[in-house]
């Protein structure tokens, strides 16, 4: 029997023998190759899965109690002449904002707030004055104090003239920066008034198609009593994000999504240090841009303070801020019994989340909710702050000479 080729079936036999025992060889070696590759990218998965984890542990402390962060904060102010309310309040506003789940205006600012202070830019002992007293319309001036001190007066004034005229005007020169304006619109909305608070900042986006820092991320607020729901609050800067979120995300050691902002050069970055160096896009385009200008306007120009370019941020140590706020209370009783209003409000709210959801959500929120359920849940947990601004935290108290106080 001959196989093919002439060549003798045993050497068929043996050749084919042998070229498939090669072949199982040579097999054999590829999935031990395979099972190595295998083995090696499991346990490269498992060191970067454990190294993300140890980092993740690295990166965020302890659940601390508020209340032992809120006097380490109120020390520092202490230490370096605020008067004693002031010092809580703006304390107040620094936790108050990590609870709401805003970091970005947290704790994170307090080394901040205090070079301004030790610099001179910032004045301790606020001493406000009303430059123009006109029935429904006041006009503040800060004198350089302290923004928290200053919103926190303005919404008093405004509220006050809002129970007399049904609408009360408080326009605000010559103030620093205040932190979140919802802390401010919250308190008039919860004595019944609707609340609208703006802020012009230190530069950082560029009027739509230029290429220089010019405008600010200049937020807004307005606050609406919300019946048994509790305020209703809209508050944001007219950026994509606040640039303290920027700033977070450099100090969780984390990347931006590149809609955020651009570099230097006006190219989309990921790299938060990128974008600080670079620009901070406006929400929603070119509207964005537009709404940041009018708050400007009303905050920076109608009050007599800085505008554009002129004004500085709390991430200057030096330069005296020249902030300017616009804030407009309505009484809601000179509309319809408050009552009746917060009986709508009900109806309202209970008809916005009464919808079909949305394919990865489980709940709708109403504006300023999201920041309500944080609040309960870092009240109740204590709040978790990534180690970086612990460990700024500690060095401005140990520098103020309060270290002793530090719960961590
Ligand atoms: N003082 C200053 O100069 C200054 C400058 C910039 C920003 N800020 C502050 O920074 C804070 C953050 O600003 P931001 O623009 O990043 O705000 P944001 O984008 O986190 O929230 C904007 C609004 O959207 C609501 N919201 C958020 N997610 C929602 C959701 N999933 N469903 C329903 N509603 C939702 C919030 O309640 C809020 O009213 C604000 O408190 C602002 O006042 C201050």
């Amino acid at each position: 029997m001959r196989g093919t080729n002439s060549v003798p079936v045993w050497c068929v036999v043996r050749c084919r023998g042998a070229r498939a025992g090669r072949a199982m060889h040579v097999a054999g070696l590829a999935l031990n190759r395979f099972l190595e590759l295998v083995k090696l990218f499991r346990s490269t998965y498992r060191v970067k899965k454990s190294m993300r984890e140890t980092e993740s542990q690295q990166v965020m402390g302890n659940r601390i109690d508020p209340v032992r962060l809120q006097e380490v904060a109120a020390a520092v102010y202490r230490s370096i002449g605020v008067p004693e309310q002031d010092a809580w309040l703006a304390a107040d506003t620094l936790v108050q904002a990590d609870l709401w789940g805003h970091q970005s205006h947290g704790l994170l600012r307090l080394g901040w707030y205090y070079a301004r202070l030790q610099s001179g830019a910032m004045q301790a002992l606020t001493q406000t004055t009303l430059e123009v007293d006109a029935g429904a319309v006041a006009v503040m001036d800060g004198h350089d104090g302290l923004g928290q001190v200053i919103a926190r007066r303005a919404v008093d004034e405004a509220v006050t003239r809002a129970q007399k005229h049904g609408v009360g005007v408080v326009s605000v020169r010559n103030s620093n920066h205040f932190g979140t304006c919802m802390y401010y619109t919250r308190i008039g909305a919860q004595q019944g008034c609707v609340m609208v608070l703006m802020s012009n900042a230190g530069p950082n986006m560029a009027p739509w198609g230029g290429l220089k820092k010019k405008i600010g991320t200049n937020p807004w607020s307005i606050a609406v009593p919300g019946g048994s729901y509790g305020p209703v609050v809209m508050d944001m800067a007219n950026s994509g994000v606040a640039r303290g979120k920027i700033y977070l995300a450099d100090k969780r050691r984390e990347s931006i999504p590149s809609h955020w902002a651009v570099d230097a050069l006006g190219r989309p970055t990921t790299d938060p240090k990128a974008a600080l160096e670079g620009f901070i896009l406006p929400m929603a385009g070119h509207k964005g841009y537009v709404m940041g200008t009018m708050v400007d306007i009303l905050s920076g120009v109608l009050s007599g303070s800085q505008f554009l370019d002129k004004v500085h941020g709390p991430y200057d140590p030096v330069n005296r801020s020249g902030a300017g706020h616009f804030m407009v209370a309505l009484n809601v009783a000179a509309f319809q019994p408050l009552n009746a209003f917060h009986a709508r409000m009900d109806e309202y709210l209970t008809s916005l989340k009464d919808v079909p959801l949305a394919e990865g959500h489980d709940q709708v929120f109403y504006p300023g909710e999201m920041e309500k359920l944080a609040d309960t849940d870092n009240r109740s947990k204590g709040l978790l702050l990534p180690i970086d601004t612990l460990s700024d935290v500690a060095r401005v108290a140990n520098e103020a000479g309060v270290g002793s106080l530090l719960p961590f």
